[in-house]
């Protein structure tokens, strides 16, 4: 400790032993997913293991839910395992000779539950995790997948508040994994649980992470939101791992959306309208009411029709085709809808209001990681071409003076 202490690093402490997680403080918040990552030997699994009081730590505490863990005494630990943490391991480590069901409820039979309650609840989180009606088989009978579904299943069957994942999906196939993931996703959005995930996988961590904590040779090195690691990694520790990063399922809209230009209200008429569109030299532009809430596009042929008819309302050619996207949306959901649309995708927040615009190339740029924001993308109608300067020009000036 002492050698820690004056700056000695692991490496060159080896003959003394192995100092597994140095100086690791961090606060796990209730209801987050907190996310440590690391490559293999960095001290994951030491660390995790400490948080559930298998392992004391050397020095310094160990505090969950106000009970400080490296205190008290074996028998108050147990209880605290029992009632408020839960495990679900790297290879699944169910009882073989037990059914599904069985090993859904172990903890509960631990705790000595009766049979009937410990039935139904075993039952409904199978269930849960899409394993309704596999109860009766046993372990042997499933596909990795599926087993691990059942690990995930004890483990919620117990209903402690804190879950704590130790690689829990670096077993399982891509796809299956990417599939759990998402399934974890969807249980924390009901359960609203306290997780502390492990793993050595960037991508996986970046997905399921509200924070990260990046450990290297036993110390932990950044902690942050997926977006800060991703745009602004502590050390190049952290920018290696960066690199390999899927920033599609990383970066949502709302990180790389750009301030929507071309935009006009309803109220402000199609006079006003058509002359924004011209002097941006765009063919469209988004529409909002006077509390900036997304209406839908116009395109400058409808709205110069509207004007050469001394029509006053531009509510009647405002096209509602594109759906907006949430901030939230993940990049990776957008690629098919930016593609099939000529037009920057709106971003609208929860109350309606138009935040931002994602144009094509911001998707592309963002994907590579090169600098996404041109800081001025007007909306652009690729298609087509805008109406030219002159003509619009000449068509205002033919109805001036005329009320909007
Ligand atoms: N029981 C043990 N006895 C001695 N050294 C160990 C033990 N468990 C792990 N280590 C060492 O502690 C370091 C951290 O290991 P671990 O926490 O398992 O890392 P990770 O989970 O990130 O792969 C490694 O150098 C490992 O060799
Ligand atoms: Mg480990």
């Amino acid at each position: 400790m002492k050698r820690l202490k004056s700056g000695k690093k692991r490496a060159e402490l080896t003959a003394l032993g192995t100092a597994a997680v140095i100086d690791a403080s961090f606060d796990v918040k209730k209801g987050e997913i907190f996310v440590v990552m690391g490559l293999s030997g960095s001290g994951k699994s030491t660390l995790i293991r400490t948080l559930n009081g298998l392992w004391a730590p050397t020095q310094g505490s160990v505090v969950v839910g106000g009970t400080d863990i490296s205190a008290i005494s074996d028998k108050e630990l147990r209880k605290v395992r029992q009632e408020k943490i839960s495990m679900v391991f790297q290879h699944f480590a169910l009882l073989p000779h037990r059914t599904v069901l069985e090993n859904a409820a172990y903890a509960l039979e631990i705790q000595g539950v009766a049979k009937a309650e410990r039935t139904a609840r075993a039952e409904k989180v199978l269930s849960m995790v899409g394993l309704g009606g596999w109860g009766e088989k046993y372990p042997s009978e499933l596909s990795g997948g599926m087993q691990q579904r059942v690990g995930l299943a004890r483990a919620l069957c117990a209903e402690t508040d804190i879950l704590l994942m130790d690689e829990a999906f670096s077993a399982l196939d891509p796809l299956i994994r990417r599939e759990m993931q998402e399934q974890l996703v969807v249980l924390q959005a009901e359960l609203g649980k306290t997780i502390v995930f492990i793993t050595h996988d960037l991508n996986e961590a970046m997905f399921l992470g509200d924070r990260i904590a990046v450990m290297r040779d036993g110390e932990i090195v950044q902690i942050g939101t997926p977006d800060e690691i991703l745009t602004n990694p502590a050390n190049d520790y952290v920018a290696q791992f960066v690199q390999d990063v899927d920033r599609t399922r990383v970066l949502t809209a709302g990180v790389v959306m750009e301030p929507p230009l071309a935009v006009v209200t309803i109220s402000g008429g199609p006079r006003n309208a058509l002359r924004t569109m011209r002097d941006l030299q765009v063919s469209a532009a988004f529409v909002v009411d006077r509390r900036r809430k997304y209406q839908g596009i116009v395109r400058d042929r409808d709205v110069m029709a509207q004007v050469e008819k001394r029509a006053t309302d531009l509510a009647a050619v405002v096209r509602n085709g594109i759906e907006p996207v949430s901030p939230e949306t993940a990049l990776n959901d957008l690629f098919g809808r930016a593609v099939e649309s000529p037009i920057p995708l709106p971003v609208v927040d929860d109350d309606g209001r138009l935040v931002g615009a994602l144009p094509r190339v911001t998707l592309l740029a963002a994907l590579g990681n090169v600098p996404s924001t041109t800081g001025e993308f007007p909306v652009v109608e690729v298609a087509v071409a805008p109406i030219p300067e002159q003509m619009v020009t000449a068509a205002l000036a033919q109805y001036e003076g005329v009320a909007k």
